[in-house]
């Protein structure tokens, strides 16, 4: 059974994954405990912790809570920074078969730009994912909230690295498709599609919102039928990149229906708080319903629920 994916098909160097199960950022650490735990190898990509610049301690506590079908969280980017992940972490990336993504953020263009540059050419390091769901410190506004922002900031990376490109994409927009179509034209070699939906909740005995920031980022079960949409929808659009689907993802079952939708992989999120091996546990489900289908290669089921002019071409 084929279940390869590249994820750069036209990036300046290729992006190949063993299979499209991969992590998604900030569930799964650098993958160092999670490596104790089961084989990650096995795994088609780890995406890291976002990375910015400098160490950063997050957010004031509470910063997560549970919701129905979900999780709310306000983490705050917390991280260890660029320089100590270059020197204590990426060495133990060299040595692993799985591909590491390197998820990155900023306030401003140039943060994004300088740690392209500092990351490019480091080994273990597989490729970047920009985190474009950041306040831009010029604006206000997310960078990934407007296309020329998230074009900027995507040209400036590729401007810096010969490495693949990953855009991951906010869902807290009015339209998806002229951003996704924005970064594409910049140079993105694949989307990330979805971030978390911005959300709050409220704890009424203390008459506050329960997390310590007041707002956070809804994932888990509850975004994936608006994630499974927004691949949809892009998939539709017919950019000419693979899009990876990310939200809810917790079994093989939610992963064909993204394939389904025109996902080329999926990434494993808030899944791994409940059950470490829920990445594994989605490959296998994957593996278990094609071979159950008679279906060997994974290319067959992308974007089959699309109308027919697109599986066409
Ligand atoms: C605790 C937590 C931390 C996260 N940290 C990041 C991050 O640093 N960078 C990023 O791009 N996404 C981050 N995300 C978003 C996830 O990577 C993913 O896009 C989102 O949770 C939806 O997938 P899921 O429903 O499978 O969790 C985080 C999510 C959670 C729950």
């Amino acid at each position: 059974m084929d279940l390869s994916v590249d994820l750069a098909p036209r990036g300046k160097r290729s992006l190949t994954l063993a299979n499209p199960v991969m992590t998604a950022s900030g569930c799964f650490g650098n993958g160092l405990e999670f490596a104790r735990i089961f084989d990650i190898q096995r795994l088609g990509g780890i995406a890291s912790k976002g990375l910015t610049l400098r160490p950063r301690s997050g957010n004031a506590q509470l910063r997560v809570v549970e919701t129905a079908g979900g999780m709310l969280n306000s983490i705050g980017l917390q991280n260890i920074g660029v320089e100590a992940l270059i020197r204590d972490v990426a060495p133990i990336w060299e040595g692993w078969r799985v591909p590491v993504i390197v998820n990155i953020a900023g306030e401003a263009v140039e943060d994004y730009a300088e740690l392209a540059a500092r990351l490019d050419g480091v080994p273990g390091i597989s490729g970047l994912e920009l985190n474009i769901s950041c306040p831009n410190v010029a604006s206000g506004l997310e960078f990934g909230s407007e296309p020329a922002a998230a074009a900027e900031v995507t040209s400036a990376v590729l401007r810096q690295t010969t490495l693949p490109v990953l855009v991951k994409l906010t869902p807290n927009v009015t339209d998806i498709v002229p951003i996704a179509r924005a970064v594409v034209e910049a140079g993105a070699d694949a989307l990330t599609v979805i971030n978390t939906v911005s959300a709050m909740t409220i704890d009424a005995e203390r008459r506050r919102p329960g997390l310590g920031w007041g707002s956070g980022g809804l994932s888990g079960p509850a975004l994936k039928p608006i994630a499974l949409r927004l691949v949809y929808r892009i998939a539709e659009a017919n950019l000419g990149v693979p899009i990876i689907g990310c939200g809810g993802v917790s079994s093989g079952l939610d992963a064909i229906e993204y394939f389904m939708a025109g996902a080329s992989a999926v990434q494993v999120g808030t899944a791994t708080f409940l059950n470490p091996r829920a990445p594994l546990d989605v490959l296998e489900g994957i593996e278990t319903w094609l071979r159950d289908h008679g279906i060997e290669n994974l290319r067959d089921i992308i974007g089959t629920a699309q109308p027919l002019r697109l599986q066409a071409d």
